[in-house]
């Protein structure tokens, strides 16, 4: 019998209408167009502004797009992996809420998180449910309403962040297409430059924990930056050559700042037009950039087209996912 290998078979992805641009951010705080142009590749992002949704919303519409595109019934998945940095709420766990609002009622669900690298090791974690041969149908999600954790006071934060979700399904493959190997590590001596200080079991939220704005993103954006060019970029480098690929078909890289994105294409010796970029319209939405980009380039994805997954993120956080493409876009 052929060996059971971990294949992509349909993509979905949400992103909500209201557009965030870089003029609208200009009379928000001291920053201009050029400087984000420049600095991040970032034109425009969005936000969720549905009153009292939150994450599990935009996941609940990337889901039910990948069903309706692939006509998957739902009570036929098995297992819905919910990767976020942004649950809806503590304990009771946003993927529970998502999969029964699917109508997967025949699944179970858990939360997966990791910062940026969520929907990447989400990968790896779904391909693995499948490869044991116990399970045919893994719904993996990565979603996240960055907004929610954004300070719209802070320049050095809020022009990066967008919210949006996406999908894919894995599912068995017996030609041997799906994901081929994977390097996936973390360091946690990268904790204090990207978190959100208070709101968890160290500091609860209180009075002053609210006035001191602890409960939105702090990011030491130098510091992440230089970790993540040579982080990424070394660890896309290493599967390549782990695998012996001389050349692959598409780079599908955390969207977290352009230059970041280029400095890892550069190492492979990558053109542009094999690189997946939607930043400019996206910013980066944490757990839903890789789908997200997925969906943006799905229609010129080709069978057997190599694939390189790659993020960096808190934590800190990263790998490179190597995976074949398993089906031609009708
Ligand atoms: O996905 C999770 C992982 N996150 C990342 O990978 C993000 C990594 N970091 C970055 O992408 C970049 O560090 C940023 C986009 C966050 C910042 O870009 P940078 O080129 O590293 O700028 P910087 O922080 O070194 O700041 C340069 C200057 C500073 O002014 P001085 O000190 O040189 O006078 C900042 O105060 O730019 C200033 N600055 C701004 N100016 C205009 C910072 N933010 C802004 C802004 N508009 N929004």
């Amino acid at each position: 019998m052929n060996r059971i290998t971990a294949a992509i078979t349909a993509v979905g992805g949400y992103v909500p209408d209201y557009v965030l641009t870089n003029q609208m951010l200009e009379n928000m705080v001291d920053t201009n167009d050029e400087w984000i142009t420049t600095r991040t590749g970032i034109k425009e992002r969005r936000i969720l502004k549905e009153e009292g949704e939150g994450t599990s919303y935009l996941a609940i519409q990337a889901a039910k797009n990948l069903l309706a595109k692939s006509k998957t019934n739902p009570k036929d998945i098995d297992l819905v992996i919910m990767s976020t940095a942004t649950p809806d709420m503590p304990v009771s766990f946003t993927g529970a809420y998502v999969a029964t609002k699917i109508g997967a009622v025949n699944a179970f669900s858990f939360d997966l998180t990791a910062a940026c690298s969520s929907f990447l090791f989400g990968m790896s974690t779904a391909a693995k449910y499948i490869e044991s041969g116990r399970y045919k149908k893994v719904l993996l999600i990565g979603a996240d309403k960055m907004s929610s954790i954004i300070d719209y006071e802070d320049r050095a934060t809020c022009i990066i962040f967008g919210d949006g979700g996406g999908a894919v399904l894995f599912e068995p493959n017996t030609e041997g297409y799906g994901l081929q190997d994977e390097i996936l590590r973390t360091d946690g001596e990268g904790r204090p430059h990207l978190k959100i200080e208070a709101g968890g079991s160290i500091l609860p939220a209180s009075k002053e924990t609210v006035e001191k704005k602890q409960h939105y993103v702090f990011q030491d954006g130098r510091t992440v930056f230089k970790f993540a060019v040579s982080k990424m970029a070394d660890v896309s480098e290493e599967l390549l050559n782990k695998n012996t690929i001389k050349e692959i078909d598409w780079l599908v890289p955390h969207q977290a700042n352009k230059r970041i994105i280029d400095a890892t294409a550069n190492r492979l010796n990558l053109p542009e037009k094999k690189v997946m970029i939607n930043i400019h319209k996206y910013g980066n939405t944490t757990s839903a950039t890789l789908p997200l980009c997925l969906v943006d380039y799905e229609k010129q994805l080709k069978k057997g087209d190599k694939l390189v997954f790659s993020s960096f993120g808190g934590g800190f956080s990263w790998g490179a996912i190597y995976l074949t493409w398993a089906y031609d876009s009708k």
